[in-house]
């Protein structure tokens, strides 16, 4: 470098000072450019979010209030997130027909481009739970000890409600936990971050997405022999669920209980 020393100038110096100028200057520029290709995709988002917040209106607004803010007859929708929308339109729950104790599982009518932009369109309202991408629910790495420990987590988080073979049970005031047998992977993982009704949301702190995985690695594995290891004496959906209740709310309490006990002990 002793052609940049500044007693001797070398004639190459100044350039060679322009050609390094350019040179910072087209690092910077690409250092830019992301943002100028991200207008672009902004105009697209932002007509997505227009089409989303137009059938939201159309199909929504009735129960939901115009924007979203929730009615006499249904919940706000803000803060519930992209997930909660697509699990809820792609399972065919939403937009429900008319008033009742649960919104059916039906195939639904809707494209999953008019899925994407009410589910943006919602998420824009307030952060939520995101649709998740495939690699945060694959469950083709799983160990056997992996899917074991995923039947554990289902028994202690969910069979309470879903039975222990994942195959529904009824609630209180004619509603149910459904059937896990038919439910695809996303569907499961969307349901555990987003507490579709009755069901607690489960958010990443009580259940990491590995944790998630491992459930739906034991689910699909339910799914593979169609009529369970063990049918409780066969009293039917209504009484195993009946019973998953009463044990899981037993063991539910009985950890309470402990948990009280060692708290007093600690004071
Ligand atoms: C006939 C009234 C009705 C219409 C129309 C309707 N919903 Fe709902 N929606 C409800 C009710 C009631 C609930 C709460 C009970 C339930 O989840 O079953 C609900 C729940 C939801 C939830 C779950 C909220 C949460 O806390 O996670 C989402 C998301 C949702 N609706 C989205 C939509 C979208 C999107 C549309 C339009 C495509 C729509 N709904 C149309 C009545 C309606
Ligand atoms: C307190 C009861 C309860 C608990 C505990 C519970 N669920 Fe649910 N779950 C429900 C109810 C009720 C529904 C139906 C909600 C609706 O239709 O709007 C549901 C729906 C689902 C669905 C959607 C099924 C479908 O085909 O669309 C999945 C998947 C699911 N639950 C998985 C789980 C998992 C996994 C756990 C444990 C981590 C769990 N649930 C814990 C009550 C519960």
């Amino acid at each position: 470098m002793r052609f940049l020393s500044r007693r001797r100038r070398h004639p190459a110096a100044k350039p060679l000072a322009l050609v390094l100028a350019l040179f910072v200057m087209g690092a910077l520029y690409s250092a830019m450019a992301p943002t100028t290709v991200s207008t672009a995709d902004d105009s697209t988002q932002q007509s997505q979010l227009a089409k989303g917040k137009e059938l939201f209106q159309v199909n929504c607004s009735s129960c939901h209030g115009l924007n979203g803010e929730g009615t006499p007859e249904a919940p706000t929708l803000i803060g519930v997130g992209a997930a909660s929308v697509d699990f809820q339109m792609e399972t065919g729950r939403m937009p429900m027909a008319r008033p009742e104790a649960q919104a059916p599982i039906k195939k639904t009518l809707y494209t999953s481009e008019e899925i994407s932009a009410i589910a943006a369109y919602v998420a824009s309202l307030a952060p939520g739970p995101k649709i998740p991408s495939k690699e945060q629910y694959d469950t083709s790495k799983l160990s056997q000890e992996q899917i074991a420990r995923g039947g554990e987590l289902f028994r202690t988080n969910c069979s309470a409600c879903h039975n222990f073979e994942g195959r529904g049970g009824a609630l209180p005031n004619g509603r149910y936990a459904p059937s896990l047998m038919k439910t695809s992977d996303k569907h499961i993982y969307e349901a555990i971050r987003t507490g579709p009704q009755q069901m607690p949301v489960f958010a990443q702190g009580s259940l990491s997405d590995d944790d998630v995985t491992e459930i739906i690695g034991y689910l699909n594995t339910l799914h593979d022999e169609p009529n369970g290891g063990f049918d409780l004496g066969g009293f039917g959906p209504v009484g195993e669920g009946l019973w998953g209740w009463v044990l899981g709310l037993g063991s539910l309490v009985l950890v309470a209980v402990w948990l009280a006990k060692k708290g007093a002990r600690a004071r």
